[in-house]
């Protein structure tokens, strides 16, 4: 394959040196695994800890090998801190801080990002779009966005801040009136809350009343109203009830009678509903009212884009998008680590209207990141993703992690045994994706992808190295990996001493190629 790059010099992309580690010191800072990182049962054979031994280090030497391939991309850059980086600087942020989305990143970042690399026309594409951040601050810039995203509750806050744009005064003027006199309070119920079997019992009993109350007289509203009355219901769910968000699943409050774990959970103050709706219908007339709200939302000005839901599994959705179609691409995918999205986010879901069968179809499609997922046939899927499937099969480190992954299985040194399946699943998977996004950026398009490295069975696995190589071998140049600083002040003793810890998240800029020989 012959790629032709006429990436110009832009001195706005070059990382200040100020805000650089020179080479040689980002590589001390590079978390590496080695055999005296595990401690083995006292129980394990030393036949089992021998072999694992051998592995690691077929491991590190693969890692070692794409390190050495990508030493000059990765690039450790103070500017983005952590903060910048997730959902934490949102919080400050009028219309981004209404529903709390812990997986998304700040508006901040994609504002910054957007910036920097000079990306000011065309549309954007986010496949993995969550709460629309990515889409919602670039139409502020005057860019179009599409997004992709599988899940009702992220569909539903683009859907909300897509509507809160249309909304007239007269809708204004009747949230005032709701916020100021509670008008569910005296409603007669004639909506039940939905549940689903993992959010039973999620509310005190006062609660689920209330809520019921609050249902029922949205019920009676205009169409417009009863949307951003049901988005305020679902940015207080978690607020009001026994429950927490805690990646994996929801954690439960000992309030709720839930059985305990050794340690019981407290997630203290427990809100009363009328109290938090009250807020955050509060917040959302203040956000607009204030005039602080950044014009993606409110200004109907010639100068926003355009923002567009497609709703479904970018499996589906990214085949059927023209080639070439996108000047840019903004995304961060779930990560690697088994955080169930159709977990944490069950309260919202069962308030959609979710059932049951439909939660495990969700669960099924979401891109394997949990132990639940099972294989998808992705040639049945698509046959153009043949190319993508074998540069995965043929990636070293990968295959070499996956051979690792599946002894310790059969070893049985997994605590479970469908991380072998979901990691295999995650990078075949995201092989497909990153083939789709090459094809439907336009030659010279950007691809911003923000994604943390993961650690199982003792093995750092080097998402970063691994995507960025399977990018380059289907047809993107890997401009930059650039690195977050840790935290931890990322010096090498410290380094030593929080080794297992200290696992890259980072943000990769990849570049189409202007022109290539083949088909786009
Ligand atoms: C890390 S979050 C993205 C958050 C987003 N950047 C934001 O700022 O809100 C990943 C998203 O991918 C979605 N997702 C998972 N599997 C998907 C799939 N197959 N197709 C589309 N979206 C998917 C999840 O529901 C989740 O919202």
């Amino acid at each position: 394959m012959d790629y032709v790059w006429t990436v110009s010099f832009r001195p706005e992309l070059v990382v200040p040196h100020s805000k650089m580690l020179p080479q040689n010191s980002l590589f001390d800072l590079l978390p590496r695994q080695t055999a005296s990182d595990l401690e083995p049962a006292p129980n394990v054979p030393h036949e089992i800890v021998r072999e694992q031994a051998r592995f690691l280090t077929t491991i590190n030497d693969f890692d070692d090998d794409l390190r050495s391939r990508f030493e000059k991309n990765l690039v450790l850059d103070r500017s983005l801190t952590r903060q910048l980086v997730s959902f934490q600087a949102n919080k400050q942020r009028a219309a981004y801080r209404w529903f709390k989305y812990k997986e998304a990143f700040s508006a901040q970042l994609v504002d910054f990002l957007l910036s920097r690399y000079g990306i000011q026309k065309g549309t954007i594409l986010d496949p993995f779009c969550g709460a629309g951040t990515a889409l919602f601050v670039a139409a502020d810039a005057g860019l179009n966005a599409d997004g992709i995203e599988l899940l009702p509750i992220g569909q539903e806050i683009v859907r909300a801040r897509q509507r809160i744009r249309k909304l007239q005064p007269e809708h204004f003027a009747r949230l005032k009136v709701w916020l100021n006199s509670q008008i569910w309070a005296r409603q007669e119920k004639s909506v039940c809350l939905p549940e689903l079997r993992i959010t039973e019992g999620a509310y005190p009993a006062q609660t689920v009343d209330q809520i019921e109350r609050y249902l029922s007289s949205a019920s009676t509203e205009s169409a417009e109203l009863q949307e951003i009355l049901r988005f305020s219901l679902l940015c207080v769910l978690e607020n009001v009830s026994y429950t927490r968000k805690d990646g994996q699943y929801l954690r439960w409050d000992h309030r709720s009678g839930r059985k305990q774990g050794a340690k019981i959970f407290d997630k203290g103050e427990i809100i009363p509903f009328n109290a938090a709706i009250h807020s955050k219908i509060a917040e959302v007339l203040s956000d607009f009212s204030s005039g602080n709200v950044s014009a993606d939302l409110f200004s109907k000005g010639a100068d926003v884009g355009r923002v567009e839901l497609l709703p479904g599994s970018c499996l589906d959705i990214l085949p059927q998008l023209k080639s070439g179609s996108y000047s840019a691409i903004f995304t961060s995918p779930p990560y690697c680590n088994r955080y169930d999205y159709t977990r944490t986010y069950a309260l919202e879901l069962a308030v959609l209207g979710v059932n049951e069968t439909e939660l495990s179809r969700l669960r099924q499609e979401m891109l394997s990141c949990t132990v639940e997922n099972r294989v998808k046939d992705l040639i049945s899927l698509n046959p153009a993703w043949k190319d993508a499937i074998e540069n995965a099969e043929q990636q070293p480190l990968l295959q070499a992690l996956l051979r690792y992954l599946e002894w310790c299985r059969s070893a049985s040194l997994l605590n479970n045994n469908g991380i072998a399946r979901m990691v295999r699943g995650y990078f075949y998977e995201m092989a497909c994706v990153i083939a789709e996004c090459r094809r439907v950026l336009r030659p010279g398009g950007t691809l911003i992808m923000v994604n943390d490295n993961v650690r199982y069975a003792g093995a750092s696995i080097s998402v970063d190295l691994i995507f960025s190589s399977l990018a380059e071998r289907l047809g993107f140049k890997v401009e930059n990996i650039l690195v977050l600083p840790n935290g931890k002040g990322n010096s090498s003793q410290q380094m030593g001493a929080h080794g297992r810890d200290a696992l890259r998240k980072c943000v990769y800029i990849w570049k189409k190629a202007q022109r290539r020989t083949a088909d786009t």
